[in-house]
């Protein structure tokens, strides 16, 4: 039991708990564990987490609300399987342990866990998992949609691209935070194109979006994002599906994918395009999460925000769940959220601060490349 710092009073909540994963396994693990980190090879951490126990990492400690003044105290625990070993495994394997580590958060005193990555993409996305439990759980995936939304909506007008004009594209629009998103976008632009492998899946996430101002359009070929304006992407591959011939010089990509969906050739031969990371939030107070997880100080993932933002409110339940993200949520976390002072933080770009000067560099680069741009691609 970690030893409690903070004074027991009606003037804190929590403690909350968040499960994380290595994503990028030598680079993770190195966080960590730095000298199993620089011995074992990437398959070697694949099969070794299979044993391993879930993990303490952190106290997190500073949280503080900008409504009432509450703070809230947590931690961050680690499920060690990666990506690739949780879609090897069988669901029940990696629920057996995602489970485990709910208990380790019970046994600390925890009033709300939030299940981060793939441990909320697996199987059912959460709902055996909090089945499983007494503490509540939450995918944090509603705080994700709403700050992913905003996210490039920011993006977009920073690139002076207006968008009732524009065409817009999810990536992964048939899953839980791709159709979410696309439902929420298409009240604002002009056109949606709707990609994914599932033709069916695709009809449903274009059902869900009809209503909105905009054309709609579904595809099974990431060519057709040669025409899109702004993309948001959010599959849950393990390799980066998007590459450098998929972009139109000016185009804005939101990566709200864990492990990216964007290819790091984006970032060494695009510089006309404008990729950004997804789901970075501003928590109130001086947080201190005592770990690493490759954000600057001060900031988090939108679904570790949503399990803060429910804590710091009193509201210690299940709250999303499944894959059926629902729209009245989205608004109500992004409400709750931000009264106690979350917010969208400033735009990043491959772990680089977006500045305006990035922004106008990438503007130029954009404009003397269309001059020799051909447009491919079905709907281009
Ligand atoms: N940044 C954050 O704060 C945050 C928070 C939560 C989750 N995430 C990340 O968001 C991503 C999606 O999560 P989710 O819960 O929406 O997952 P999901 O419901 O399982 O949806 C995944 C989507 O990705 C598509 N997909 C899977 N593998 C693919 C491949 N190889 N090529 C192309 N498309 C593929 C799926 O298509 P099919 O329908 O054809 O299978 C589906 O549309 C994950 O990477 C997760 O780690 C990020």
């Amino acid at each position: 039991m970690v030893e409690d710092t903070f004074a027991a009073g009606s003037f804190e909540e929590g403690p909350f708990a968040f499960i994380i994963h290595p994503i990028d396994p030598k680079a993770d693990v190195s966080r960590k564990y730095p000298f199993l980190g620089r011995v074992l090879t990437e398959r070697q951490i694949d099969l070794f987490s299979t044993y391993w126990p879930p993990v303490f990492v952190s106290q997190v400690e500073g949280i503080r609300s900008a409504d009432n003044g509450k703070r809230l105290r947590g931690y961050l625990l680690a499920a060690p399987f990666t990506p690739r070993r949780m879609l090897e495994l069988s669901h029940e394997r990696v629920y057996r342990k995602v489970v485990q580590v709910g208990r380790l958060a019970e046994r600390l005193g925890t009033r709300m866990l939030g299940l981060g990555a793939f441990t909320s993409v697996v199987g059912d996305a959460g709902l055996t998992i909090a089945r499983h439990l007494d503490v509540p759980v939450t995918t944090g995936d509603s705080y994700t949609v709403a700050i992913a939304v905003q996210a490039i909506r920011e993006a977009g007008r920073l690139m002076g691209i207006p968008p009732e004009e524009a065409t817009a594209a999810v990536v992964g629009a048939s899953g839980a935070i791709g159709s979410a998103c696309a439902a929420l976008l298409a009240n604002d632009v002009g056109r949606l194109l709707l990609i994914g492998r599932r033709p069916a899946a695709l009809e449903e996430a274009r059902e869900r979006c009809e209503g909105g101002s905009a054309q709609l359009v579904t595809s099974t070929n990431l060519d057709d994002l040669y025409g899109a304006d702004l993309i948001l992407t959010v599959t849950s591959a393990i390799e980066a599906v998007i590459h450098p011939e998929h972009l139109k010089p000016g185009a804005v990509v939101l990566d709200v994918a864990r492990p990216r969906d964007v290819s790091q050739a984006v970032a060494a031969r695009r510089n006309d395009v404008l990729v950004i990371e997804g789901g970075m939030v501003e928590v109130p107070g001086p947080v201190d999460f005592h770990f690493n997880f490759g954000f600057p100080p001060g900031k988090a993932y939108a679904c570790m925000a949503e399990t803060m933002a429910l804590a710091l409110e009193g509201r210690y339940e299940d709250y999303t769940l499944g894959r059926e993200i629902h729209l009245d949520k989205i608004k109500e976390i992004d409400q709750i959220a931000s009264r106690h002072g979350f917010r969208l933080s400033g735009l990043r770009s491959f772990e680089k601060e977006v500045t305006p000067a990035h922004i106008a560099q990438v503007r130029e680069r954009a404009r003397v490349s269309r001059r020799t741009f051909v447009p491919r691609g079905a709907l281009a």
